[in-house]
């Protein structure tokens, strides 16, 4: 009967290392989906351990890809600077990352809510985003240009007084231009594409818009220009829920690690060619 017993206490303990097994293998799968192909499963799981203390598994990145060169689509790849560092993020975290696309103006909800886990989408630190989500350390700045027809005879922020001003929905340039020249003489669209498309059609007489995607779009389109002034300058940072202070620490130290080794910088110029 005592043997009996030992016998079956042996065996479930066998069971039990066997779920433990597989289940580590498993993570190991989805670590070398994040990026590193040649890692086993004996070094995804070592990596995982020397770095942060993780379960493995997956952060979900919310952005919205409209907004090159910091996240737009190359063929139906989500790509650019914020997806490269969410990449190096949960390689750092021992995490694979997946995107999920919204519109910009879902993105507080979404991280609130928990539908995904951070945002990373040029999004701008503002006093009124930080009531609702908390902010990792800044790792890049955003200034907001003003797109304008080559022949317009707007020529700084001042001139913008009484002209009808594009804006992507919800972000920062839609929320000064509000603040400055009254919600009358600002036109809101989904994407800064859609802004760009109603300069050029004249329904606008400019675009206020974060300066590289300002680039992007007047590199893509004849005949508009970027004045040469700064209308504000602003900090990038990861938004995460309020309640998630473990993610956020863990972020704050990944990203100082990745400025450290000059791994942000080089995502950065990767996508930006100095001037
Ligand atoms: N920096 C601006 C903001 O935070 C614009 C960001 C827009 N980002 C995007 N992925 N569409 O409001």
């Amino acid at each position: 009967m005592k043997k009996l017993a030992l016998l079956v206490a042996a065996a479930l303990m066998c069971a039990s290392m066997v779920a433990c097994g597989s289940s580590s293998s498993s993570s190991s799968g989805s670590a070398s989906a994040s990026g590193s192909a040649s890692a086993s499963a004996s070094t995804s799981s070592e990596a995982v351990s020397s770095g942060e203390e993780t379960t493995g598994g997956t952060l979900i990145m919310g952005t919205n890809a409209a907004f090159p060169p910091y996240e737009y689509y190359e063929n139906d790849q989500i790509v650019g600077i914020d997806a490269d560092i969410a990449k190096a993020l949960g390689d750092k975290l021992g995490m694979e990352v997946t995107i999920e696309d919204m519109d910009f103006n879902s993105l507080i909800t979404a991280v609130q809510t928990g539908k995904v886990d951070m945002v990373l989408a040029g999004m701008t630190v503002t006093p009124d985003r930080e009531e609702n989500v908390n902010f990792t350390d800044s790792y890049a700045t955003g200034i907001q240009s003003i797109i304008v027809p080559e022949d317009s005879e707007i020529t700084g922020p001042d001139d913008l007084e009484g002209h009808k001003i594009g804006v992507q929905e919800s972000t920062t340039g839609h929320i000064f231009c509000s603040d400055d020249y009254g919600e009358d003489n600002v036109i809101a669209y989904t994407t800064g594409a859609n802004a760009v498309e109603a300069l050029k059609t004249g329904k606008v007489d400019a675009v206020v818009i974060d300066n590289e995607p300002a680039k992007a779009f007047v590199e893509a389109n004849e005949g508009l220009k970027i004045l040469d002034t700064e209308y504000t300058v602003e900090d990038y940072a990861i938004a995460v829920a309020k309640d998630n202070t473990e993610l956020l620490d863990k972020l704050n130290t990944a990203i100082a690690e990745l400025k450290e080794d000059g791994t942000i910088q080089s995502i950065i110029d990767k996508y930006i060619t100095a001037e």
